[in-house]
């Protein structure tokens, strides 16, 4: 297989790496479209697919420098095929198909959300990764994600998804709603350090259905009105400067979000047995949510594998490295079949 090329452009990061086949990282640069989006209070699909186009050049070629190889040295490549912008994804993935047409190698189309499920075992600083012992389960949380899953080692079984609203998505919300600009998830998880989340005990959200999945926009709501309640309009805030009652509020509906995904991690425990569980996504950097679920592994006896931060957002080093294991089980690595698909559940 020799070095692989990994390029993402699902959303709002441009980014390409070079992993070696044994998911050493020798480079991964990612290139953050969050200005040219904060002044709209999220992404736009335009906006993204565009920047893509401008930024990727530059993008591939200090991936390759950092690494200290040219393409001739690549020996396959990995692309976002899904889910994802539409627009955004086939930036990326005609990229990968050009080049791959063009010095013959071969292309496996990556699912974004199997890219995080495994970044959780990438080490940072060119060190190997750690070995996934199969099964474990794998709790993906992002701006647009919150999936629970058992990993086997040829399958990939969908146990939750949410029904609504993501918990990153609902992060950004209240952000923007409190005044505190995007994204969301990190200005709360600094305000959320310094209050107290069991003032205001939100309801723990369930699809109503008795399933186990995941719901949060009744959280959202809630959280929206206590704002209202408050006065507070969207109007811009300083972070460090907030009634100390506001950053309990904040502290509060983290705690919330948190709890709802332990309780499904815990429930999941109960009835299956979780082996390892593999954490991911942007919102795996979120500090409380790190700790909360490093402690109950602990208390369970159950290894939690947390990613490196450089490795929660949008990165092509996880795209990479979910390429290499996606061949390894005999995905399609033909540049013609891959194929960009906006919807794509994990274990489809
Ligand atoms: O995985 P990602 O880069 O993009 C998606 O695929 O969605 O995740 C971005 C999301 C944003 O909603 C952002 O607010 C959230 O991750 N996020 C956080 C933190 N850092 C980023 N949420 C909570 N706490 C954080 N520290
Ligand atoms: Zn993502």
């Amino acid at each position: 297989m020799g070095l692989v090329l990994g390029i993402e452009t699902s959303c709002d990061e441009t980014s390409a790496a070079v992993l070696d086949e044994d998911g050493r990282v020798r480079s991964n640069v990612v290139s953050s479209q969050m200005q040219a989006h904060a002044r709209y209070g999220g992404v736009v699909p335009e906006v993204a697919a565009r920047a893509h186009l401008e930024n990727l050049p530059a993008v591939l070629e200090e991936a390759l420098e950092r690494a200290g190889v040219g393409l001739e040295e690549i020996g396959m490549i990995a692309a976002t095929a899904g889910p994802g912008l539409i627009g955004a994804l086939l930036v990326g993935l005609s990229a990968a198909k050009a080049i791959a047409f063009a010095r013959n190698l071969p292309l496996v189309g990556v699912n974004h959300l199997e890219g995080h499920l495994f970044s959780a075992f990438l080490r940072p600083g060119g060190d190997a990764p750690l070995p996934a012992e199969y099964p474990f389960h794998g709790l993906v949380v992002s701006g647009g994600h919150a999936e629970l899953v058992r990993v086997e080692e040829d399958r990939i079984v969908a146990l939750a998804r949410t029904r609504d609203d993501a918990p990153g998505e609902a992060f950004d919300k209240i952000a923007r709603r409190a005044g505190l600009g995007y994204p969301g998830g990190p200005v709360v998880d600094r305000i959320a350090a310094k209050g107290r989340g069991d003032r205001f005990p939100f309801a723990i959200g369930r699809a109503g259905d008795g399933s186990r999945d995941f719901s949060f926009s009744g959280l959202k709501t809630a959280m929206l009105r206590e704002l209202e309640k408050r006065g507070v309009d969207g109007k811009p805030l300083d972070p460090e400067a907030l009634d100390p009652e506001l950053v309990d509020l904040l502290a509060s509906f983290q705690r919330a979000i948190v709890a709802a995904l332990l309780d499904r991690v815990r429930a999941v425990h109960v009835e299956e047995g979780v082996r390892a569980l593999a954490l991911s996504g942007g919102v795996a950097a979120n500090s409380e949510l790190r700790a909360t679920l490093a402690d109950w592994g602990r208390g369970a006896g159950v290894p939690v594998y947390l990613p490196d931060r450089s490795f929660t957002t949008d990165n092509a080093a996880m795209i990479a490295w979910a390429g290499v294991i996606g061949a390894r089980r005999g995905a399609p690595t033909d540049p013609a079949a891959a194929a960009a698909r906006s919807r794509w559940p994990l274990g489809a």
